[in-house]
Formats: structure tokens, C-alpha cells, sequence
């Protein structure tokens, strides 16, 4: 049966230390010279991307080429959407060319659920659907953890998790929270009331507590996890400046070292330095941001070869899991 990665909600802990396994092979293959093996020759990988990207898009394409696929890039500026085709014509047209798998990032939550259910022999890929989830990055935040914490042997599982600022809007929060909650996690997420409503702790239960003070929203964290604040809304007055927001909420080295002393820091990208996080921080010792780039290559290569994999006629990885 085809397999899709469309979110991380549904996924069990076993699935992703699976996704995590797969990763931590290819980190070492991209340490390598040649960065390059054959586990995907003769596959198509299609991404289609509706919202700009650099992360997620560079990272896929370097996935794929790096697996040895061909790797063709769409974005809506310059494809037949602009003239009106519609989301399910421009994925049937798509899967008429035979790609393996297909990947998109779309402003609308569910859109790749959507895909999903339309195409028969093609793997569909989240990479980010409107304010829903963002699974890879929720995985290649979790490997760079795992890897970071490996170093003092302490396991992924148990942390004290902080996600501070704008929840509400964040795909890549709720991924997060999907995954750490997997893994037995405590989850906090921070923020002014209008950007972190109480309404999270009834939606995901128990193990996820919303407060608004900095203070007690860091207290002993494991890991702060700071998010974009997304300047594009600020015309809907969910704060009421951008300079009260960063006194009150903006995360840097002097809070971390009062608050959160042993904490590592990670943001997803892209940062606006001095608003929700400051440069000391940012570039400092406790952060992973560079890190998590870096894995984010790895985490789409396991995505792209273990999806792969599941297409009907698709050869058994054997012969290609020995050539890695
Ligand atoms: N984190 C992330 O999705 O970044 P891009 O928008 O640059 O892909």
C-alpha cells in the first residue's frame, strides 16, 4: 500500500524513532566526501510548493539528488495554477508523468490529505499545510534533540518542552506537540493569551499546559523551542506592537540564563532577529538552529527512501540497503 507522511498526529513512538533511525544513517552519509548513494535510482520526486521555502524546499531537493532520484522543482508562480488550475487537476496532471513520491507545502490546512486521497501509485509528503502540521520539521527537530542529548546519554523521552510565541498560527507547533506528546513529553507552550489560547490544553489533553508569563512558562526547560512570529499578521492586532511583544516574549541569552540555565534552543527559521529572539541566543552556545538545517537534509532523505519504498513494483531495498 502506498504510505504517505501527512502528519505526525496518528504517528506511534515506534514509527518515529523509525523516521529517526533511517535519519541518523544518512547523517552519516552526508558527512561523507561523496555524498551520494543509489537508493533511489530511476525514482521521481515532484515538489510542489505553493508558499515560499527555503528550508524545507533546498532540503528535499538535496534529499532526493543525494538519493540519487530525479528531483524536479514546481511553485505556483511559475505553473499552470496561475492560470486557474485547480489543486486536484494539477495533481492528477503531476501524477500522469509517474513520479514516486510528491511533496507540498500549500497554504490550506489539508491540502495534502486532499492529494493523498486523490492519487493512486504516488506517496504524498506535508511539507507544511496552512496552520495544520509541519511533520519533517517536527522530525528533524527531534533528531537534532536526540542527537544533541545522546552526547550525555540522556534519552529523547522525559524532557520538559517550552514552544513560546505565536502557537496559534504555528503547523510547526502543533507537529511538535503531536510528536513530544508520543514521546511522553511535558509540553508548555508560552505566548500572550491572543497568540497562545487556553483552548490548546482542552484540545491536546494533560500533558500540554498554556501560560502566559515567560517566567513560569521556561522554569527548568529542557529544550525552548522559539517560533516565527509571523510579521504578515500583524494588521490583525494579535499583539499590540511588535516592541512589546519582544520585551515581554522575545527570548535571549540573559532570560535563558536566569530562567532555563541548562536549556538548548531551536527555532524553526525563518528568525526575526530581535523581535522573538535576540542575536546573542540565536548564534550562542545553547543553540541547535544551525543543526537543525544541517539534519533537516538527513530526516527528508529517510522521508523520501522509506516512502519509496512502499510504491507498488518499487524494487526491494535488499540490494540498495547494501550499497548504502
Ligand atoms: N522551517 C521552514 O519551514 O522553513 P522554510 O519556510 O524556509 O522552508
Amino acid at each position: 500500500m502506498v504510505q504517505h507522511l501527512l502528519g505526525i498526529e496518528g504517528l506511534a513512538k515506534e514509527e518515529i524513532y523509525n523516521y529517526l533511525d533511517t535519519a541518523d544513517s544518512f547523517v552519516e552519509v552526508n558527512k561523507r566526501d561523496i555524498k551520494k548513494v543509489p537508493s533511489l535510482r530511476g525514482k521521481t520526486i515532484i515538489n510542489v510548493f505553493f508558499e515560499s521555502s527555503t528550508r524545507t524546499l533546498t532540503s528535499f531537493d538535496i534529499a532526493a539528488k543525494r538519493l540519487s532520484a530525479d528531483s524536479i522543482n514546481v511553485s505556483a508562480s511559475s505553473s499552470s495554477v496561475n492560470k486557474g488550475e485547480s489543486l486536484v487537476d494539477t495533481a492528477l496532471t503531476l501524477e500522469s508523468m509517474s513520479p514516486h513520491v510528491v511533496v507540498i507545502r500549500h497554504a490550506q490546512s489539508g491540502a495534502p490529505h486532499l492529494v493523498s486521497k486523490i492519487l493512486q501509485k504516488t506517496a504524498v509528503v506535508n511539507a507544511g499545510d496552512g496552520l495544520h502540521e509541519h511533520p519533517t520539521q517536527a522530525l528533524l527537530d527531534l533528531l537534532t534533540l536526540r542527537r544533541h542529548f545522546a552526547k550525555t546519554e540522556r534519552p529523547l523521552e522525559g524532557l520538559k518542552i517550552s514552544i513560546i510565541g505565536d502557537v496559534l498560527h504555528s503547523r510547526v507547533a502543533r507537529s511538535n506537540i503531536h510528536a513530544h506528546l508520543a514521546l511522553g513529553n511535558e509540553v508548555r507552550l508560552v505566548g500572550p493569551a491572543t497568540l497562545v489560547p487556553s483552548l490548546f490544553e482542552k484540545t491536546f489533553g494533560p500533558k500540554v499546559k498554556v501560560l502566559h508569563s515567560v517566567d513560569d512558562g521556561l522554569e527548568g526547560s529542557d529544550v525552548v523551542i522559539v517560533l516565527r512570529m509571523q510579521l504578515e499578521r500583524q494588521n490583525d492586532k494579535f499583539i499590540t506592537s511588535l516592541d512589546e511583544y519582544s520585551r515581554d516574549y522575545g527570548v535571549s541569552e540573559r532570560l535563558l540564563k536566569r530562567v532555563a540555565p541548562e536549556s538548548v534552543l531551536l527555532h524553526p527559521g525563518p528568525m526575526n532577529r530581535g523581535v522573538e529572539i535576540s542575536t546573542d541566543v540565536a548564534d550562542g552556545a545553547r543553540s541547535l538552529i544551525r543543526n537543525q538545517v544541517e539534519n533537516g537534509v538527513a530526516v527528508r532523505m529517510a522521508v523520501l527512501f522509506k516512502l519509496a519504498q512502499s510504491i507498488p513494483g518499487h524494487d526491494d531495498g535488499f540490494e540498495q540497503e547494501e550499497e548504502r
